[in-house]
């Protein structure tokens, strides 16, 4: 516990690394435990609490990682057993936590389980997959679709059944209602806690349990042929299943087994399903990943809107968090352009609740154009042409102007964007008033300022393009006022910030004392102001 009686996760910052992505050690092009373990420093000086490394398990890389082949193994792409331990002393003597990937849902169907369950239909492994016969027309046996495209069912001609998988036909979903394969699971998440990993970033945990009657899925009203292809159908059968919440709180008591870890998941639901997951006494997952800030339209009054409905929707003693980017969705800097992209940093950490920062989003990363023949996520390759690929927010990280970015002495396994002459790590951290700047300045005022972190969070009224709160623990008062506007505005603070003073600009320029309760703004500019010293 902390000073504050908050535990690290709940104080404390998280910062993605998708390690393809991060830093190369060895010239394959690829990023890997030996090059996270080069750049810790960026995360000390960034002032981050907890890593969390997307998967490094052994894998044929159908989903670069999310199709796994060992729970308990390191892939040779990423390093060793003996580097991966060496990276957990290391966050750990810096004071860091380190959070892994745990993909439950389903595995490689190269994995050792899928090879044996495909051998026959008797085999000992048989239920511990998803097999039906085909319907009597031959086809699948019903409408399921997989999230990446197609049906979510493929035909095994060796034993004439199809097996479910929610994504790739390389990632067959296991089966979460046999009792076995839970406790293989279990038993790897054991293992990674006793060799000290803090907790769990746990992949598409609302998917781990599917109708048992196999009931096909409703057509969902509003689809277009335009939209991407899975939501032509409700998943009404394949996901959130009541039973979900069992294995969500053994999960949790599985966790509970060792001190002081965390639970995350990740879930993509409406607000009052999300909640579900916090567990009955909140003995479900510790924070259901909040995305909401990754989905609404930039406006104020929806911001303003869905941070009330958030706060007001936690259960009693559900710690709330906020997550801007991740591997899966376009970067913030493209989605709200470069200038609000500051503006959105000020607002993800001072927000209440737990933060979470993508990788490069510290350096207002953009998406990056990728050539067709430069394509490598599968998801594209499935569904091209709709936007929906993933390899322009995965492009790797950029440290310095050296060639590739100082990523890799190889070829990268994605390409450099072009704007890492300008926009890298090197550069940023010289020019007081960079992006990197901003993201120092916030989490060091976070970090040293309790009512940032877990203070209370009161809303105060605002029109327009002006979204404003406070943030109030023990005394200690804060006002953040955001305009989420091009164009200069004023905002009247409550009365007890008369005479108040800025103390930090999204512009890095200015600190200066209010005259009155009243804040000039700038167009795309946030503040943050502390009231008159008694
Ligand atoms: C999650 C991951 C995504 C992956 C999918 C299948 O949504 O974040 O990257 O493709 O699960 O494992
Ligand atoms: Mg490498």
């Amino acid at each position: 516990m902390h000073k504050t009686g908050t535990a690290w996760w709940q104080h404390g910052i998280v910062y993605q690394i998708y390690p393809r992505s991060f830093q190369d050690s060895d010239g394959d092009g690829i990023g890997d435990l030996p090059g996270i373990m080069d750049r810790l420093d960026h995360l000390v000086e960034l002032g981050v609490d907890a890593v969390w490394l997307s998967p490094i398990y052994p894998s044929p890389m159908a989903d670069f990682g999310y199709d796994v082949a060992d729970f308990t193994g390191i892939d040779p792409i990423f390093g060793t057993q003996e580097q991966f331990d060496a990276l957990v002393a290391e966050v750990h003597r810096r004071g860091l936590k380190l959070i892994l990937d745990f993909v439950p849902n389903h595995t490689s169907d190269r994995h050792p389980w899928f090879e044996e369950a495909r051998r026959s239909r008797d085999s000992a492994r048989r239920d511990w997959y998803i097999w039906r016969d085909p319907a009597p027309d031959g086809g699948p046996p019903n409408n399921w679709l997989s999230n990446f495209g197609g049906s979510a069912w493929e035909f095994d001609a060796g034993t004439g059944q199809y097996y479910y998988h929610a994504f790739l036909k390389e990632q067959p979903d296991l089966n979460w209602r046999n009792p076995a394969v839970r406790e293989a699971m279990y038993d790897a998440l054991r293992s990674w806690m006793a060799r000290g990993v803090d907790g769990f970033r746990v992949d598409v945990i609302w998917h781990l349990i599917k109708d048992d009657q196999f009931r096909n899925n409703p057509i969902s009203p509003g689809w277009t042929p335009g939209m991407d292809p899975f939501h032509r159908l409700v998943p009404l059968y394949t996901a959130d299943r009541p039973e979900v919440q069992d294995v969500v709180r053994e999960m949790r008591s599985v966790i509970d087994e060792y001190d002081d870890r965390v639970l995350i998941g990740e879930i993509y639901l409406p607000l009052e399903r999300l909640m579900a997951y916090y567990g009955v006494d909140l003995a479900g997952a510790h924070m259901p990943f909040n995305f909401q800030l990754i989905d609404a339209p930039w406006h104020a009054r929806t911001l303003e809107g869905l941070i009330g409905d958030y706060e007001g929707a936690l259960p009693p003693g559900g710690w709330p968090n906020w997550v801007l980017g991740n591997h899966d969705k376009p970067r913030i800097a493209s989605r709200v352009g470069p200038a609000q992209a500051r503006v959105a940093a000020m607002l993800l950490l001072t927000l209440r609740g737990t933060p979470t920062l993508y990788y490069g989003d510290e350096l207002g990363m953009e998406n990056s154009p990728i050539r067709p023949d430069q394509v490598r996520d599968p998801f594209e390759k499935n569904v091209p042409g709709k936007g929906l690929g993933r390899d322009p927010q995965r492009t790797p990280m950029q440290w310095s102007a050296a060639p590739n970015a100082g990523f890799t002495t190889g070829r990268p396994w994605l390409p450099i964007p072009g704007n890492f002459r300008e926009v890298n790590v090197e550069a940023q951290s010289g020019d007081a008033g960079s992006m990197l700047s901003l993201y120092r300045a916030l989490v060091a005022l976070r970090r040293s300022e309790a009512a940032l972190s877990i203070g209370s969070y009161e809303p105060v009224s605002a029109d327009g393009d002006l979204l404003v709160f406070q943030r109030v623990s023990a005394g200690d008062r804060f006002a953040v006022a955001l305009n989420l506007g091009p164009t200069p505005a004023r905002v009247d603070l409550p009365d007890r910030f008369a005479g108040g003073r800025v103390r930090l600009s999204t512009h890095l320029d200015r600190s200066e004392a209010l005259r009155g309760t009243t804040v000039e703004l700038r167009g795309d500019e946030g503040v943050i102001v502390v009231p008159a010293a008694p």
